[in-house]
């Protein structure tokens, strides 16, 4: 999704945006531009492609000179990408940045067409820097104020006037923007990372408040022009959580980072030894009441949600259905009163998620979010949050975020299953001291980065793949599955082992490689004959179990071992070959592994 920054200060404008930017990267884009004062003019420069290319077009244009300016990256909605339809948009006069969707852009673009103005793009966000136009008097806070009662949709909007040049202003519903404090130098931002090389600290923007920005000021007021008094946020982690550190990229630098990133997810939430949720609000008494659980979510998190069905349905008994969060939206779920919806969410931005939140909370369900990045919407929506804490994650493929929602989930089912009495204290002080062993294991299991590399030389030229597992290794294998596509380009499905024969078996040959997941020991003779299956068709078959199983000779031709731990855990370890078959798939494939084709992080539009 687009990322939008601004800068204003001693400092080389230019430089500070594109540096802000290049933080932003994660996010997903497919054009770039800035817009800076200089010499009291706006000078804009913008480009289809990446920030390389903006700074080569820089090189050769003359890059602006100033202190003040705003930055895009652009993730295309309304209209191709292209170096007009890039950001910033607006004239002379006035210049905007823009993360979102105008939902009514048609009535306004129709309505300034008949009053005169011309536009160039195609995009959405040019009609709003063509109203501020129509609307300025010389008074930017009150030209703003009046635009905002006529747009509808989504927006973090970075704006400057030629009038002030020593100025940005800003303003954001529903999608994401921070505002960094420096010495003598503001900024704004998507997010925390853009502005950390400068500051940590920041102040975090709501609904419709109004950022007035110079080098020694920043004043936030409400849309009745009221003055806001916020309180000043610090950013815990360091400007390393935010870089490669080392590694190649961020994508295998944060596989690394999941025993810690579980170990601070999950320490904090246990007392005594036993799950403890009364930071969130969320009693044993409230527990006890609920009668049907609700998860929903998208992409990786809503696949931490399947996991977390197994578990719950497994050891507490009580229903819960899982949902991605764009049909659940649609669909007049049976959700109200007694009942617990809890939306998990990396980035606590994504568009369809948050509106199933709304939505639950309206139909009476009592709302819980699971989130990584602290005050986002999704946190601040839900009635009762419980932080992952598994820092920031850069890469678009998701890999330390999915296994701290599996890890925060454990602990939830286990207090279910205890609220609700379907096990004792003694069995869930020993769910809870296994689940605090598990970073050891997914350390261990680390070590299978060898063998994750030579099975990723026998995939890449792969055109298909078949993923298949049974009960909480099925729903593990979704997500193996959804990890090599999104990184690798190469097609997979992930099966249910035992539905295989119902359809998908026809397309089984030499040509379609398999990745079994086989880690629950009651269904593991299962899974077993179902790999004969697909072997017996002539499938290179690549499977991932346990380090004790017993393997007859000829099932599989390449075997990932396991650690072993309590089977109903086992998706925490397994997630990691998973994880890093598709990483080095990508990486030997030479795909871009931290920012895939038309995948954006923070997804803020429906
Ligand atoms: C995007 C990302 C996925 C992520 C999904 C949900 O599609 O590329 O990695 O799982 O959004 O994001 P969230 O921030 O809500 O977890």
């Amino acid at each position: 999704m687009c990322g939008i920054v601004g800068y204003v200060g001693k400092k080389d404008c230019t430089d500070v945006l594109i540096d802000a930017l290049s933080k932003l990267e994660y996010r997903g884009y497919d054009s770039a531009g800035i817009a800076v004062f200089e010499k009291n003019a706006i000078k804009v420069e913008k480009t289809k492609g990446r920030l390389k290319d903006l700074v080569d077009k820089m090189a050769e244009d003359g890059k602006p000179a100033g202190h003040c300016g705003i930055g895009h990256t652009r993730w295309a909605t309304h209209g191709e990408p292209s170096d007009i339809n890039s950001h910033p948009h607006g004239n002379k006069r006035i210049s905007i940045v823009h993360n979102g969707i105008i939902e009514n852009y048609k009535e306004i673009k129709d309505f300034l067409i008949k009053e005169g103005y011309g536009f160039e793009s195609e995009t959405d966000t040019e009609t709003v820097a063509k109203l501020l136009d129509y609307y300025y008097d010389g008074n930017p806070l009150d030209t703003i104020i009046k635009v905002l009662a006529e747009i509808e949709g989504s927006y973090a909007l970075g704006i400057i006037f030629r009038d002030f040049p020593d100025r940005i202003y800003a303003v954001r519903k529903d999608s994401p923007l921070i505002v960094g404090v420096g010495e003598q130098e503001n900024f704004i931002a998507s997010d925390v990372p853009a502005i950390l090389k400068y500051t940590r600290d920041y102040y975090l923007i709501e609904q419709d408040e109004i950022c007035e920005l110079t080098a020694e000021h920043v004043r936030i007021y409400d849309t009745r022009k009221n003055v806001i008094e916020k309180e000043l946020q610090t950013a815990t982690w360091d400007i390393d959580a935010a870089e490669k550190g080392g590694y190649e990229h961020f994508m295998l630098k944060e596989i690394h980072e999941q025993p810690k990133a579980v170990k601070m997810t999950v320490s904090p939430r246990v007392k005594n030894g036993m799950p403890d949720f009364s930071e969130t609000g969320l009693t044993v008494e409230k527990l006890k009441q609920y009668h049907q659980i609700f998860v929903v979510a998208c992409g990786t998190a809503m696949h931490a949600g399947l996991v977390s069905k197994y578990v719950i349905e497994k050891i507490a008994r009580i229903p819960v259905i899982v949902d991605i969060a764009s049909e659940f939206r649609y669909r007049e779920p049976l959700i109200g009163e007694g009942d617990l919806l809890i939306v998990i969410s990396q980035s606590g931005e994504t568009a369809d998620t948050l509106a199933a939140l709304k939505l639950g909370k309206q139909l009476g369900a009592d709302t819980f979010a699971l989130v990584n990045v602290v005050g986002s919407s999704i946190a601040r929506e839900a009635d009762m949050v419980l932080y992952t804490n598994a820092g920031p994650e850069i890469s678009v493929a998701s890999t330390k975020a999915y296994s701290v929602q599996i890890a925060a989930m454990y602990l939830f089912a286990f207090e279910v299953a205890y609220a609700k009495g379907k096990i004792t204290e003694e069995e869930c002080r020993k769910y809870v001291s296994e689940l605090m062993e598990i970073p050891d294991y997914i350390e261990k299991t680390l070590e299978c980065k060898t063998i994750c590399q030579q099975t990723a030389a026998k995939l890449m030229n792969a055109d298909s793949l078949l993923y298949i597992g049974r009960g909480l290794d099925y729903a593990l294998s979704m997500e193996g599955s959804l990890k090599l596509k999104e990184i690798s380009y190469i097609h997979s499905e992930s099966y249910a082992a035992g539905e295989l024969k119902h359809g998908t078996i026809s397309l089984v040959t030499k040509q379609m490689p398999v990745i079994a997941v086989a880690t629950q020991k009651g269904l593991i003779e299962k899974t077993i004959s179902n790999i004969k299956e697909v072997k017996a068709r002539g499938a290179m078959v690549v499977l991932v179990c346990g380090e004790t199983l017993d393997i007859e000779d000829g099932v599989a031709d390449c075997i990932i071992r396991l650690p072993e731990v309590d089977e109903i855990l086992m998706p925490a370890i397994a997630a990691v070959p998973l994880q890093l078959i598709a990483y080095y798939t990508s990486v030997l494939k030479g795909c871009d592994v931290d920012k895939p084709r038309n995948l954006a992080k923070s997804v803020t539009v429906e």
